[in-house]
């Protein structure tokens, strides 16, 4: 049977070693040992981006990016979107497995009755801007929430966890619409504990003078199987993000303040916003040609294309696509869903985009369903964030109890100056 290991000569030494090779991988630091003397550190692996480093195992998310396949704890994503909700994947996300009944009543009962926030919050709210972009009201009132439970800070105790998780799933709904309301002036509604996870958002997104607001159900249905397609997505940087922080041990508000600012770049969650801008200024469809003819040229890229995992269709957004029609069907068409459709037949016949494996990801259709349901653009990413928030607490449980896991320290390679002497400023040329 062949060995499960590498065998390595060093050529500047001569010297030979061989390192166990297990799941598919080598462990970094056998490389250490591989040193020209005892002055030598040992030999680095150097990965920027990360392109080829695992930094943890885990048994949450897969997904095979040649193949187009995301799973959850096992379960292909097309079968909790077809029949699951957001709150029972956010369960098992969590916990590792789909609750039972009574798990599940107990698990919507006290995320239900965790929705509302401090009074202080609103005050607040109040010292941002007008125009504060609801992703940067966010990220600073979902880290002040650590100062609300200073409980939290007890990472280790499994009831406070709890509580915590509760709270955070609870409260990004509410946090999010409340930006969005102080962005338009609107005072801020109540939580509706008789409705759904989503229904509620909507209420709390919408809701004017009337008594109770209800939803459109196949819009909230919609919205739903939106979160469900963004809960979790394995190592990507906002997730690494969300573990590196938390491995200094921080509270989890912090960990998820940190996680959402790496979601808020364009390159990430800020994709389905910058999708909409990029359909809107080619505005119609003679111009595409011209367009993609710019981005092969270099200038800008196709936003809601490629990705660094998936090197084939990714299947949230084949799944997006579908649902768009019913969504379209309540709301009127997005006039821009025509744009969108031809960038994509283009694209795809075209060489640039095909050998580079570079195919729609979730943020190419997901912005037009977002902006047909009436959510401006600056929503976009908030909408992201408050589902990926259960991915997040999933991946820093994990991490939490990871026995090999510790702060989590990359190494560098110092390019730079050697020692050298002050220089009095008088003395500066
Ligand atoms: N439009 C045009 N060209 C592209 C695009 C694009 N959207 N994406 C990648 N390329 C090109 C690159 O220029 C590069 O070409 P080259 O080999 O000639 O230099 C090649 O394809 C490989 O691209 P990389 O940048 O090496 O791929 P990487 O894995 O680093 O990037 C990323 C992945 C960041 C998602 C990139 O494809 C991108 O910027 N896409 C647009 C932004 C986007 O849609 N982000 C959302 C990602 S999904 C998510 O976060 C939820």
């Amino acid at each position: 049977m062949a060995k499960e290991s590498l065998s390595i000569t060093d050529n500047r030494t001569g010297k030979q070693y061989e390192i166990p090779i297990k799941h598919g991988s080598i462990h970094a630091t056998d490389l250490r040992q591989i040193r020209t003397g005892p002055d030598d550190f040992g030999l680095l692996s150097y990965d920027p981006a990360f392109m080829n480093t695992a930094a943890c195992t885990s048994r949450i998310t897969y997904i095979d990016g040649d193949k187009g396949i995301l799973h959850y704890r096992g379960y292909p994503i097309e079968q909790l979107a077809e029949k699951s909700t957001y709150l029972e994947v956010a369960y098992l996300l969590i916990y590792g497995k789909l609750p039972t009944k009574s798990e599940l009543d107990r698990w919507l009962h006290d995320i239900t009755y965790h929705t509302m926030v401090h009074e202080n919050i609103k005050k607040f709210l109040d010292g941002y801007r007008y125009d504060a972009h609801p992703m940067g009201i966010l990220i600073g009132t979902v880290a002040a929430l650590s100062t609300f439970y200073p409980d939290a800070h007890n990472i280790f105790d499994q009831r406070s966890r709890e509580i915590q998780i509760c709270r955070l799933i609870a409260k990004m709904p509410t946090l999010a619409a409340m930006s969005f309301r102080h962005s338009v002036g609107q005072p801020y509604p109540l939580p509706d504990n008789d409705l759904s996870y989503t229904e509620n958002f909507l209420n709390l997104m919408w809701k004017a003078t009337e008594v109770k607001y209800a939803a459109n159900p196949i819009l909230a249905k919609a919205l739903d199987v939106l979160f469900i397609l963004h809960a979790d997505h394995e190592q990507n940087c906002s997730t690494t993000a969300m573990r590196c922080v938390g491995s200094s041990h921080s509270d989890p508000y912090s960990a998820v303040a940190a996680a959402s600012a790496a979601l808020y770049g364009p390159l990430h969650g800020g994709a389905n916003e910058a999708v909409l801008t990029m359909l809107k200024e080619i505005g119609s469809k003679d111009r595409i040609p011209e367009f993609i003819k710019s981005v092969k040229e270099g200038h800008g890229k196709l936003m809601g294309f490629g990705h660094r995992v998936y090197k084939n269709y990714d299947p949230r957004a084949k799944i997006i696509k579908r649902m768009a029609d019913q969504v379209f069907e309540v709301t009127g068409r997005n006039p821009l869903l025509d744009i969108a459709l031809e960038l994509e037949r283009i694209a795809l016949s075209d060489d640039y985009f095909v050998s580079r494996k570079l195919y729609p990801n979730v943020d190419f259709y997901s912005g037009l369903i977002y902006q047909a349901m009436r959510f401006p653009t600056t929503m976009f990413t908030v909408l992201f964030a408050i589902p990926r928030t259960s991915g997040w607490i999933a991946q820093w449980l994990e991490m939490l109890g990871d026995e090999e896991q510790k702060i989590a320290r990359p190494r560098q390679i110092y390019l730079g100056e050697q020692k050298r002497d002050y220089v009095p400023i008088e003395q500066r040329r």
